[in-house]
């Protein structure tokens, strides 16, 4: 049995289904089962939990070989952001892991590291070095952001004005993931135990935002080109809603650091080592991401 926590996610119900579909076993982690049942449909195994609640995960783990965390606390408010869901949410998940003998892999994000200028990939750093130093046998994959994610994104904010919205320039090169291809990586994580101790970073074909924004409205029937949030909007924003509205202010420092630095892509070939089909190209994405 593979436990997902954060299986009702963009991430995780692809994966859920890859899994159920290669004939694993598979139980979601989620704090609204309702949720759950109604976007995973039948097959998968639902158990309630917040791996805030340490108590609530011992049930979760049972007959589990292994766990994948594809949980994060990106858009959480006070007492739901990264240091309590991907560092200490994490750590309560590893360990409910040890306990029950069960391997992990962790969902990271490319670019994690102690000093990046981003909160949650800091968080992930951390939580990758406190699975490393846990004992248990793990596996970790770091993603680079995830093409449905920005599709999302661009479709949401042209809702009312048919025009998506991009941060800042829009000029930087981002080297977008279709999550489907992710899960891909991470399913073979969580079936072969050959890639315990192996770091595995996935990234696809460099594309910038503004780029993205043109391909969506053109795959939606619109040419009304994008807006653009300025750099000193999204500096200020993220200054001044810190106390108030944490989440908001990690967006937009986020969205300020991904519009002018330079994230990077992946150390080596991932798709081609596990043998796995190339990373989905743009227009397949956004075929599949039908409004
Ligand atoms: N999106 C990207 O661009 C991107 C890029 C690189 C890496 N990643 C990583 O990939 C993974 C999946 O990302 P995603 O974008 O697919 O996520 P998502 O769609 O935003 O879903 C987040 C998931 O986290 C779960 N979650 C949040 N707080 C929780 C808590 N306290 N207890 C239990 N579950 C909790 C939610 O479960 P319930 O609501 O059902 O409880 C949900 O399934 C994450 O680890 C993320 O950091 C994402």
């Amino acid at each position: 049995m593979i436990l997902i926590a954060g299986g009702t996610g963009v991430l995780g119900r692809e994966l859920a289904a890859q899994l159920l579909a290669a004939g694993e076993g598979v139980r979601v982690l989620t704090r609204d089962p309702a949720k759950a049942e109604r976007l995973l449909g039948g097959g998968v195994d639902i158990a309630v939990g917040d791996v805030r609640q340490p108590a609530t995960l011992a049930q979760a783990m049972r007959g589990v070989a292994v766990v994948v965390s594809a949980v994060h606390g990106f858009l959480g408010g006070r007492g739901a952001g990264p240091q309590d869901i991907d560092v200490r949410g994490n750590a309560h998940l590893v360990d409910a892991a040890k306990t029950a003998g069960a391997d992990v892999v962790l969902l990271s994000v490319l670019g994690a590291s102690a000093t990046s200028p981003i909160g949650l990939f800091r968080a992930k750093y951390a939580a990758e070095e406190q699975l490393r130093a846990s004992g248990v046998a793990w596996t970790i994959v770091r993603p680079a952001a995830y093409l449905e994610t920005w599709i999302d994104i661009m479709r949401q904010t042209a809702k009312k004005s048919g025009r998506p919205m991009v941060f800042g320039a829009g000029k930087q090169p981002i080297a977008f993931i279709s999550a489907m291809d992710v899960a891909a990586v991470v399913a073979r994580a969580a079936t072969d135990a050959g890639l315990r101790g192996d770091v595995l970073e996935v990234s696809g074909p460099r594309l910038t935002m503004s780029e993205l924004a043109e391909q969506v409205q053109r795959a939606d029937g619109r040419t009304t080109a994008a807006r653009h949030v300025p750099r000193p909007m999204l500096r200020l924003t993220a200054a001044l809603a810190r106390p108030v509205a944490p989440a908001f202010a990690r967006q937009n420092k986020a969205a300020l650091v991904m519009d002018t630095t330079d994230l990077g892509e992946a150390a080596g070939d991932a798709f081609a080592r596990l043998s796995l089909p190339s990373a989905r190209t743009l227009p397949a994405v956004l075929t599949d991401c039908r409004v």
